[in-house]
């Protein structure tokens, strides 16, 4: 059966490389019959997280934003990918804000079981990566119910658009067909 599948695409310039792995997981997940749907976040307003946990108690944000818009649609996906530029050897900033933004669902019902990041970095390595895996991990940790199920980085690609063409973008694609 059909799974459903939140890709959210955290880049916020255009021919973005990581969108271009979101696509192409987006693809491998349609051709295998998923619902999947891919969102991203350029031109929309979404504020950090105040701390003021009343989103303990409500289960929702007292911030109404875009934000919300997107915790919502985490809290009914089975699949969440996260796509996301390296940003000095970590995860974009406005991942990182949505993934604090989620905190509504933190003791609650939500039910995404896998979870998968999509990234890309200028330099090759792939330890340039690690971090913002980890940091996905340490978010994961507290959804117990939920595992890293993969994780894909390209590296070498640095302008907007130049991932175009990289062999690895396949990779992305058999991702989204095996999830
Ligand atoms: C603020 C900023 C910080 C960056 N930090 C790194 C870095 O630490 N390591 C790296 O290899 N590339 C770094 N880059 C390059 C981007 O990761 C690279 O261009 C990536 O392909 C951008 O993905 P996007 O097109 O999806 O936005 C940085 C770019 C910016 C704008």
């Amino acid at each position: 059966m059909g799974k459903n599948i939140l890709i959210i695409s955290t880049s916020l310039r255009k021919n973005s490389n990581s969108d271009a792995l979101a696509e192409a997981f987006l693809s491998g997940a349609n051709e295998a019959g998923h619902f999947v749907e891919k969102i991203n976040i350029i031109g929309k307003s979404i504020d950090f997280c105040t701390g003021c946990l009343k989103c303990l108690n409500s289960h929702r944000c007292v911030i109404h934003d875009y934000a919300d818009t997107v915790v919502q649609k985490m809290r009914k996906a089975d699949v969440i990918v996260f796509a996301t530029p390296i940003y000095y050897y970590e995860m974009s900033g406005q991942m990182k804000t949505l993934l604090d933004r989620a905190n509504p669902l933190y003791g609650s019902d939500y039910s995404f079981r896998d979870v998968y990041i999509l990234t890309t970095a200028a330099e090759y390595d792939s330890y340039v990566s690690k971090n913002a895996e980890n940091g996905l991990k340490g978010w994961i940790e507290c959804f117990p119910k939920a595992t890293l199920k993969g994780s894909l980085f390209v590296g070498g690609v640095d302008l907007a658009g130049s991932i175009t063409n990289n062999p690895k973008l396949s990779r992305a694609y058999e991702m989204g067909k095996q999830v």
